[in-house]
């Protein structure tokens, strides 16, 4: 059976997960709490990474290294990038990069992060597949969308910089973790996929609409690896 790891950048993003686990046992590594269990009855390690790229990148090591984790979700909510993407809205990782990568000053492509053989990291086509027919059959009210998401440590809160997103990576969402967990998975050869339910529209209503459609969007998403956890 696939021992999956689940990442959430914020505690509201974990705890019901964390509460829906029998007996799980909690270590601490890197000031973070690893729970490790059974959720639907199947091995899974749950844990907040705290926010940005450089806590997910350090919690994906920790879970390749001492949980030996065959695949890794990351959930949480996101500013969405387009406008049929609604608040509530599930975006599903096709691939992921780094927005906040620039090293034009040295000849490259913003976003290209050099002398690496990639910057782009496709999601799992399998795990991915799984979480669409999750979509459909438990969702169906919801609109449901598959493309890039692009992350970087910011807070996407102006227009400006949210088109720049799209025109410049065709970005469908936009968070602070999910490509460093896509890049540290797929450096380790890991399956991952990026669950995101958006909580805002990365403009000038974004701290508001963010501060009152979290809750919201995290249920969608807690609904969603649910069911994925099921199949797998
Ligand atoms: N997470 C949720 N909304 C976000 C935004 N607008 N920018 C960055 N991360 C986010």
């Amino acid at each position: 059976m696939l021992k999956l790891g689940i990442i959430g950048a914020m505690e509201e993003e974990v705890n019901i997960l964390k509460s829906r686990m029998q007996e799980p046992k909690v270590k601490r590594i890197a000031s973070m709490d690893f729970y490790e269990g059974l959720l639907e009855g199947k091995p899974v390690v749950v844990v907040q990474s705290g926010i940005g790229k450089v806590n997910a990148a350090i919690c994906t090591q920790i879970l390749a290294d001492h949980y030996q984790i065959e695949a890794v979700i990351n959930t949480g909510v996101a500013g969405s990038l387009r406008n049929e993407i609604d608040i509530a809205d599930i975006v599903l990782s096709t691939d992921a990069l780094q927005h906040d990568m620039d090293a034009t000053g040295f000849g490259y492509e913003v976003g290209v992060i050099p002398r690496m053989e990639k910057s782009v990291f496709v999601s799992d086509p399998e795990l991915l597949a799984m979480a669409k027919e999750v979509c459909r059959e438990e969702l169906s009210n919801l609109g449901v969308h598959t493309g890039r998401i692009v992350s970087g440590d910011q807070f996407i809160s102006d227009s400006e910089k949210k088109e720049w997103l799209v025109k410049q990576f065709n970005g469908y969402c936009t968070e602070m973790e999910g490509a460093a967990i896509a890049q540290t998975a797929s450096l380790n050869q890991i399956p991952f996929l990026i669950i995101r339910a958006i909580s805002d529209k990365a403009d000038h209503s974004a701290e508001m609409s963010y501060k009152e459609f979290e809750e919201l969007a995290i249920k969608n998403t807690v609904i969603l690896l649910n069911g994925l956890i099921k199949r797998i």
